[in-house]
């Protein structure tokens, strides 16, 4: 069975399956808009919806908010979880990170 728990000081929450730590999300909050920093789940426990339940327990305590988040233009699991939860793609940020790949600009209103 899934749990999943909100560290507030850590601005995170983690994921336990049958209670060993299997993934999490880190964010940033202004009140406003939610920029989701960072989504993951360990590479043997990836698609049982895993991701899915992380994300959607952020969503749920962060009601109400604009979501925002960057990814990498070739990340097509991620990409695909978050239009499955209503985020579209924005627009390309050229040579977002340190490798100089481009990322997606996601956004939800
Ligand atoms: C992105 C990630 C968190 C998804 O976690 P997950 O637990 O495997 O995802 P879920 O099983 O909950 O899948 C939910 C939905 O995501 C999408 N998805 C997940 N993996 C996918 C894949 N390999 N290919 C295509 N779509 C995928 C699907 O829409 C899926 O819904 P479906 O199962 O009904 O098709 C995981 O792949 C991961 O940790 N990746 C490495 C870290 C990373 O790149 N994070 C994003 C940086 S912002």
């Amino acid at each position: 069975m899934a749990r999943v728990k909100y560290f507030q000081k850590n601005k995170s929450l983690l994921i336990f399956q049958e209670g060993q730590p299997a993934g999490y999300v880190r964010y940033l909050d202004s009140g406003y808009e939610l920029n989701i920093e960072m989504i993951f789940i360990r590479k043997s426990l990836r698609r049982q919806g895993l991701g899915q339940l992380l994300l959607t327990e952020l969503l749920r305590r962060f009601t109400g908010r604009q979501y925002i988040l960057e990814v990498r233009i070739n990340n097509t699991p991620a990409i695909e979880l978050y239009k499955k939860n209503g985020f579209k793609l924005n627009r390309v940020r050229k040579e977002y990170y340190k490798d100089g790949q481009n990322a997606w600009e996601m956004i939800q209103r």
